[in-house]
């Protein structure tokens, strides 16, 4: 069984996708057993106590530089056996260190068929503001592994959801969540997890 830690900074809807997988069986041969907040504040959070899931808050202000912030993250993993990390809406940008550290070990979900909208500066509702600036009549979202480029690691799963008339960010985004984000983060975990997500340089292929 790999021990999973999900990284959060806002609401935890898709850590709470995960957490309601891992309930009816979904996420094979994994288990969360951490949950790190960027922010104290953040809901998820709260949806880690009420599962019961131990977690800490590593709080990006309170860190100068990025690898000073990367050190407070790997004293809060030591001792853990984190085997993968998901982040699952954490809108601090990781350092080097420890991207190196969990090489092929980071899985993050993106609201955008990547390679679109993407990189530094698109985060969250940001993301929608663009599709929806763009006139683009189909987004989605993107589950990926995190390297040391913004949001250019390996693509594990994608999913296509409509722009519809009339929509605005928060419609949007909704849509993207529950259509997209809320179904391939979870599986995307557990293809991870039972060991069926094969690299090839830059690219995945699911066996
Ligand atoms: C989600 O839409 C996630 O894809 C996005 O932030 C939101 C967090 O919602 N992440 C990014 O934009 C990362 N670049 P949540 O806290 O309810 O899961």
């Amino acid at each position: 069984m790999l021990n999973i830690a999900v990284f959060v900074s806002g609401g935890g809807t898709n850590l709470q996708a995960l957490i309601d997988a891992q309930n009816r069986g979904e996420i094979k041969n994994g288990k969360i057993t951490f949950v790190l907040a960027s922010n104290e504040d953040a809901y998820a959070l709260k949806r880690a106590e009420q599962a019961g899931i131990p977690s800490a808050v590593v709080s990006r202000k309170a860190y100068g530089t990025k690898q000073e912030y990367d050190r407070a993250i790997l004293d809060q993993l030591e001792g853990k056996n984190i085997d993968l990390i998901v982040l699952a809406g954490f809108l601090s940008i990781l350092g080097e260190d420890l991207i190196a550290r969990y090489k092929n070990r980071i899985i993050n979900i993106h609201p955008s068929l990547i390679p679109l909208f993407c990189g530094d500066g698109f985060y969250g509702k940001r993301v929608h503001t663009a599709v929806l600036n763009s006139g683009v009549k189909v987004t989605g979202a993107t589950a990926h592994f995190v390297n040391e480029i913004t949001d250019g690691g390996a693509i594990i799963l994608q999913k296509a959801v409509p722009v519809e008339d009339g929509d605005n960010e928060d419609i949007l985004q909704y849509r993207v969540m529950r259509q997209a984000e809320w179904e391939i983060l979870p599986k995307a975990v557990s293809l991870f997890c039972q060991g069926r997500i094969k690299i090839v340089g830059n690219k995945t292929e699911i066996l």
